[in-house]
């Protein structure tokens, strides 16, 4: 299996180290950046021995080397600063995403393709539109790593394991994402049954604001741990055939009543990619914020695009 991943800065490296130790493949690094994906290539391979693992580790500032790919992930482009939206990285990272999607349609056209790159929606239906490629191997991580950061702070607030919280966010990956509190439960109970109205709607806006929140206390950059963990969870789960069901951004051609756009809604994934779309019983309100969102990205795309 192997596993290129463009962009070798902080989500990539790290994205890279978590694949190799976790026995995921053989991990490729490309970076524009002479020698930046061949010196951490060097340093995650000398680690082989202490992590106990054979898995290969490449670095190239040539993207010609992600030839005949199984698994692409793009994380190649800028990160906000503080203060800064996702929104406002759109113009420069649609150049990046233009030309590293060229690359993978002429090198590694089999590929399954995970785009990170922010903003992310936008840069996902964009990067199917400049790829062509099926939508079913080609979608977007966002919405897992904010349901990750809803189940962390629930558990925080009650005291509680986080792996018995089991907590949904559907919607764009930024300022209009929708964490449901109506799915969230604890241990199968509803969350409402451990904490009042007002605590839920404090979580839900500190995990909206959970991705600013660590960009002002890092003062550069963005987050990367939780980022590349929820990555490695989207690798293992088409690696190993999981048919997890997981947030990703998706194409939609329906559903939600929603068509040809991207956004973020819950899949099940597996070696072929997104094998099902899941619709949820959500409320007429939630469905029209869900569709709003969807449309925003298809009017942003359709500009990157003109
Ligand atoms: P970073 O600045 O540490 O790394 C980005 C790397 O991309 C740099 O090393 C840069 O040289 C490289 N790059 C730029 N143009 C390239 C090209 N044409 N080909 C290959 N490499 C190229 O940024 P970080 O923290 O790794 O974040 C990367 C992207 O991922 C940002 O857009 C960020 O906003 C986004 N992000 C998205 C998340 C999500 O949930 N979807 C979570 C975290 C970050
Ligand atoms: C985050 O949510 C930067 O999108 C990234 O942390």
């Amino acid at each position: 299996m192997k596993i290129s991943i463009i962009g070798a800065g902080n989500v990539g490296s790290l994205t890279a180290m978590r694949i190799a130790s976790d026995g995921l493949g053989d991990v490729l690094l490309v970076d524009v950046v002479k020698g930046l994906a061949c010196g951490k290539a060097l340093d995650l391979e000398d680690a082989r021995p202490i992590l106990k693992h054979n898995y290969n580790i490449n670095g190239s500032d040539d993207i010609r080397q992600i030839k005949d790919s199984d698994i692409i992930i793009v994380t190649a482009g800028l990160a906000r600063k503080p203060g800064m939206s996702r929104e406002e990285l759109i113009t420069r990272n649609a150049q990046i995403l233009k030309d590293v999607c060229l690359n993978i349609k002429e090198l590694s056209a089999a590929a399954i393709v995970i785009i990170v790159t922010n903003p992310l929606d936008i840069m996902t239906f964009y990067a199917l539109k400049v790829t062509g490629f099926k939508p079913q191997r080609l979608f977007g991580m966002g919405i897992s790593l904010d349901t990750a950061r809803f189940a962390n702070l629930i558990a925080q607030e009650l005291g509680l394991l986080s792996t018995d919280i089991e907590a949904l966010v559907i919607g764009a990956h930024g300022e209009a994402m929708m964490p449901l509190s109506a799915f969230t439960k604890v241990k199968g109970v509803a969350l409402d049954e451990f904490m009042d109205e007002e605590k839920i709607k404090s979580l839900v806006l500190r995990t909206v604001g959970r991705g600013a929140e660590i960009v002002a206390n890092l003062g550069t950059g963005s987050a990367f741990f939780a980022p590349s963990a929820a990555i490695a969870a989207i690798v293992r789960a088409i690696v190993k055939d999981e048919k997890r069901i997981i947030g990703l951004c998706s194409y939609l051609n329906g559903e939600y009543g929603i068509k040809d756009t991207c956004i973020g809604v819950p899949c099940r994934l597996g070696k072929e990619g997104i094998e099902k779309v899941i619709e949820l019983e959500i409320s007429q309100e939630e469905n029209d914020r869900l569709s709003k969102s969807a449309i925003l990205v298809a009017q942003a795309a359709a500009q990157l695009l003109a």
